[in-house]
């Protein structure tokens, strides 16, 4: 190390020799980089005893200045060098200590993380798209707070209809958005009239989301919930197609030998109308405690979109026919996996969700 050299060219100055001794010593005591500091300071600061060696040399006789200032700078150098070299030392000293107490046990079992699941719902709606789109179906979405006119009037539900009445449907106050038709929707079936205002057929489209009644909770009954809509318009669309896209549908969502049964019905925005049934998923159709021993579960509405709906949209009635449908998710979900009450489906409760 450099202080062998600066050894030789100083032997004949105690002082310096006293000095470099004296700072080798503190340099291998300092134990860290902040006593390492202290002891620069103590012989390079400004007050250091390094610093005032060097100031003393001009008070020397004249002839003996330059000899002394050539040693004291090379003892400066030395020391400076000597200061670095301890600095890497402690550097990796302290790293090596801050590895060994970070060291890892890789036989240690792993933490576990928690997954979370996606809700039965969005799963189920998911299932009931991937068929739909199967069949060249889009997915279509329109709002939750919807206009009379388009959950009501366009569908052709006439003012007196029952289910607009205060008991049945959520109105928005009017004082709140400054109009007095403003409500939740209370089915999906509007979305079927924004599709048709924005496109011209032929159209196939399904549109999930959620609806909202006026319904007192209990075992079936929550007042918001899911359907799913369904609109297929084209030319020479026939009720044979109806049958046979839903028949379709029971079969891929329910099973292969599942049955569909049409008991007509009465929808406004349908002639003729039905609600459909699916043979019971659990017993297959001879009888059991959840199709209530009638062999059929009721899960959809449906009918052939009426004409007076095409003259509200602006499509030619002559020309274009259509079908459209409607089913409850959570009525689904319900019965698929034997959900006993359609709350526990929206009180979080992850005992249940983690099942699904
Ligand atoms: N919107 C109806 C309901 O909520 C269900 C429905 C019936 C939808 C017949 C349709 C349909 O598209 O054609 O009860």
């Amino acid at each position: 190390m450099a202080a062998e050299k600066v050894n030789d060219q100083e032997r004949d100055n105690p002082e310096m020799v006293a000095l470099r001794e004296e700072a080798l010593a503190a340099l291998s005591k300092a134990a860290s980089l902040a006593e390492l500091e202290e002891a620069r300071v103590a012989f390079l600061g400004r007050k250091g005893k390094l610093t005032s060696l060097l100031q003393g040399i001009k008070d020397l006789p004249p002839q003996d200045r330059r000899r002394a200032g050539m040693m004291a700078n090379r003892l400066k150098g030395w020391l400076e060098q000597a200061i670095d070299e301890r600095e890497k030392e402690l550097r990796r000293m302290e790293l090596e200590a801050g590895l060994r107490g970070e060291r890892l046990d890789v036989t240690l079992p792993g933490r576990h993380v928690t997954y979370g699941s996606r809700h039965l719902i969005s799963s189920i709606i998911e299932e009931i798209e991937d068929i739909f789109i199967a069949m060249g179906y889009r997915v279509a979405e329109g709002p939750e707070v919807e206009l009379d006119y388009y959950n009501f009037e366009a569908l052709n539900t006439p003012e007196w209809h029952p289910s607009k009445s205060l008991q049945d449907t959520f109105y928005v106050d009017a004082s709140a958005v400054g109009r007095e038709d403003v409500l939740l929707r209370t089915h999906t079936s509007p979305v079927q009239i924004r599709v048709m205002e924005s496109t011209s057929p032929p159209l196939y489209v399904i549109a999930p989301g959620k609806a909202y009644r006026h319904d007192v909770p209990d075992a079936t009954h929550s007042p918001m919930f899911h359907q799913v809509e369904g609109l297929a318009v084209d030319e020479r669309i026939s009720l044979a197609d109806l049958k046979g896209t839903l028949e379709f549908f029971a079969k891929r969502m329910f099973g292969e030998d599942r049955a569909v049964r049409f008991r007509p019905h009465f929808f406004p925005f349908t002639e003729p109308s039905a609600e459909v049934d699916v043979s019971c998923i659990i017993c297959g159709g001879k009888g059991c405690r959840v199709c209530k021993g009638t062999g059929w579960l009721e899960i959809l509405g449906a009918g052939m979109v009426d004409p007076n709906v095409f003259g509200y949209v602006g499509y030619d009635a002559e020309r274009y026919s259509g079908f459209a449908f409607g089913m409850g998710v959570d009525r689904i979900a319900m019965l698929k996996y034997g959900v006993p009450d359609i709350r526990y489906l929206f009180d979080n409760d992850l005992r249940l969700l983690a099942q699904f």
